[in-house]
C-alpha cells in the first residue's frame, strides 16, 4: 500500500521530469501532483504541501486548551506468534495478537514514538482519523519512510470519537501482524454498555511457508488467483481450486489465506469474551484483513449496529453483518446465558475466524458448525443511515470526480481511471468544496474503497464512513467536505490491489 520504490528528494526529479514531459497548463498540474513530495522535497507550489503552513494552521484550529497528551510507543519488529496451535515467524507490534490498544479522548493530542526494528523501512498510517496531513503516514507523499533501525514521532490531535486502527502504509506489510486499534472516546457519550470488547479480524498467511511479499510476487508473475502453495497448487487448507466468489461480492478475494484470526487466534484456540447474562456488551469490530471480507454473527443473538467507521448511525438490528477490509463497526448486544460462538465467516472463501462469548456454564459451542444467524438477515454497512447529528448538510456537490475502478487478474494489475498509481492523475479539489466521488466498479470483484483524512457520507443520507464496499458492476457515490487540506491517498483496501496500482491522490490545490 505504499510506493514500491520510494522516491527521495533528489531523485524525485526523475519522476517529475517524466510526469511533466508533454504536459501543459491544468493537465500539468494534475499530473505533477502525483509526485507531490514531503518535507524538503521538490514540491509543486500549486498544491498544498503536507508540512506547509496551511496544514499547521488547520491543526492549530483543532487544538483545545487543556487537552491531554496521550503517549504511546510502537516497536515494529520480527516476532514469533503463537496463533493457538500454529506458530509463525512474522513481523508485529506485540509478542502476540494485534499491536497495543491506543486509547485517547476526542480532542487529545496523541504522541506516538515508533522505533523500527524491521529489516526494512516502514510507516504508520492512522486509518480513518481526520488528522494533520504530515502525520498521515504515507511514505513518498506525506513523509519519508522510517528506515530500518530508524525512529519517528507521530504527533497529532484526534478530533473525532470512534474506533480507528493503525497499520503501515509500506508495501504489503499490513498482511503481517502489523496492525492495532486506536479508540477515541467521546467525553460526552453516556456509554450505554456494561462490557466492551475489541475484536480484530485478520486473514493470515505469513510464516506458513510464504510471506505476503511471496504472495504478491506470485500474483504478479502468474496472474490469476492465488490458491496457496507453490505453482498455483491448492494449499493445505486453502479450499482447493474453488473460485473465491460470493453472491454479494462477486470475486471475493485473490489469496487463499490458510487461517482466519480473531484477536490473533485460530478457531481451534479462540479468545474468550466474558460477561454476565443480561449485560449489554459493546463490540468494537475491526476488519484488519488484507483480502477478506467477513460475515459476522453471534450464535443465539441479534446484533445492533450503532456505529460504522467511528461515526454513529441510526441503530439497525440484524442477525449478521458484512464487513470489508478497513471497515469498522460497533455492535451492541444483550447477552444471553451460556457460551456462544462469535463467527467471522470469510465471505466467498473457505474458513472462518472464531471467538467465544461466555456468560455462564455450558459446553463451549462447536466452533466448526456454522452459526445459523450467518444465513439469516444480513446487513451491509452501505445501507446504514447516518445518525442525524453526523449527517452531512444538504448541499449540491461543487465538484464530481468519477473514480473508475478497473483491472484484473491477467495480468495482475488494478487501476483507477485506467492507470496504476504511479501514472494516475490526482483527483484535484479545493478547500471548502463539497466533493462527490463516484466509485464506478467495472471489474468482477468487490473493492472496499478508503479515503484518507476524511469521513465521507454515502450519498443520499447514508452512513458517515471512510471505507465503503463497491460491489462489482456497481457505482457507489460518496460526498465529503474538503476541510482538511493536504495530499490524501484514496485506494482499495485490498492490500494486493492497492500495491499493484489501485490508488490515487486526492490532492488539495494550494
Ligand atoms: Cu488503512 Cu491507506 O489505509
Ligand atoms: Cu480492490
Amino acid at each position: 500500500m505504499g510506493f514500491p520504490e520510494l522516491p527521495v528528494p533528489g531523485s524525485a526529479g526523475v519522476r517529475r521530469r517524466r510526469l511533466l514531459a508533454g504536459l501543459a497548463g491544468a493537465v500539468g498540474l494534475a499530473a505533477s501532483a502525483g509526485a507531490a513530495a514531503w518535507v524538503g522535497g521538490a514540491f509543486d507550489p500549486r498544491l498544498v504541501t503536507p508540512d506547509g503552513p496551511l496544514v499547521a494552521r488547520t491543526e492549530a484550529a483543532r487544538r483545545r486548551a487543556g487537552a491531554s497528551t496521550v503517549t504511546a510507543w510502537l516497536h515494529p519488529r520480527p516476532v514469533t506468534h503463537d496463533l493457538g496451535g500454529p506458530t509463525v515467524a512474522t513481523w508485529g507490534y506485540a509478542d502476540s495478537g494485534p499491536g497495543p490498544l491506543i486509547r485517547a479522548r476526542a480532542g487529545d493530542l496523541l504522541r506516538v514514538e515508533v522505533a523500527n526494528d524491521l529489516p526494512m523501512s516502514t510507516s504508520v498510517h492512522w486509518h480513518g482519523v481526520a488528522l494533520r496531513n504530515d502525520m498521515d503516514g504515507v511514505p513518498g507523499l506525506t513523509q519519508r519512510p522510517i528506515p530500518a533501525g530508524g525512529r519517528h514521532t507521530y504527533e497529532f490531535t484526534v478530533p473525532d470519537p470512534g474506533a480507528y486502527f493503525y497499520h503501515p502504509h509500506s508495501g504489503v506489510q499490513l498482511d503481517r501482524a502489523l496492525y492495532g486499534v486506536l479508540l477515541v472516546d467521546d467525553p460526552h457519550e453516556a456509554g450505554d454498555h456494561d462490557q466492551e470488547w475489541v475484536v480484530v479480524l485478520d486473514d493470515w498467511v505469513d510464516g506458513t511457508g510464504r510471506t505476503p511479499e511471496d504472495v504478491l510476487a506470485a500474483l504478479r508473475s502468474m496472474g490469476g488467483m492465488d490458491h496457496g502453495g507453490m505453482g498455483g497448487m491448492p494449499g493445505p487448507s486453502s479450499g482447493g481450486m474453488a473460485p473465491m466468489t460470493s453472491p454479494l461480492l462477486g470475486g471475493a478475494g485473490d489469496v487463499a489465506h490458510p487461517y482466519h484470526l480473531v484477536n490473533g487466534r485460530v478457531p481451534g484456540a479462540p479468545v474468550t469474551l466474558a460477561g454476565r447474562p443480561g449485560q449489554r456488551a459493546r463490540i468494537r469490530l475491526v476488519n484488519a484483513a488484507s483480502d477478506t471480507a467477513y460475515r459476522v454473527a453471534l450464535g443465539g443473538h441479534r446484533l445492533t449496529v450503532t456505529h460504522t467507521d467511528g461515526f454513529p448511525v441510526v441503530p439497525a438490528t440484524t442477525d449478521a453483518l458484512l464487513l470489508g477490509m478497513g471497515e469498522r463497526a460497533d455492535l451492541l448486544i444483550t447477552l444471553g446465558d451460556g457460551a456462544f460462538p462469535l463467527f467471522a465467516a470469510a465471505e466467498g472463501k473457505t474458513g472462518q475466524g472464531l471467538a467465544m462469548v461466555r456468560t455462564g456454564a455450558g459446553d463451549p459451542p462447536d466452533g466448526t458448525v456454522r452459526a445459523a444467524e450467518l444465513d439469516r438477515r444480513l446487513l451491509t454497512t452501505g445501507t446504514l443511515r447516518a445518525a442525524p447529528q453526523v449527517a452531512l448538510t444538504d448541499r449540491r456537490p461543487d465538484r464530481v470526480h468519477r473514480v473508475v475502478l478497473g483491472g484484473g487478474m491477467m495480468p495482475y494489475r488494478w487501476t483507477i481511471n485506467g492507470a496504476t498509481f504511479d501514472h494516475a492523475d490526482p483527483l484535484l479539489v479545493s478547500r471548502g468544496e463539497r466533493v462527490r466521488l463516484e466509485f464506478v466498479n467495472t471489474t468482477t470483484m468487490f473493492h472496499p474503497m478508503h479515503v484518507h483524512g476524511h469521513t465521507f457520507g454515502v450519498a443520499g443520507g447514508g452512513a458517515r464512513k471512510d471505507t465503503v464496499i463497491v460491489p462489482p458492476g456497481r457505482t457507489v457515490a460518496v460526498d465529503l467536505d474538503a476541510d482538511n487540506p493536504g495530499q490524501w491517498m484514496t485506494h482499495c483496501h485490498n492490500a494486493y490491489h492497492a500495491e499493484t496500482g489501485m490508488m490515487v491522490n486526492l490532492a488539495y490545490r494550494a
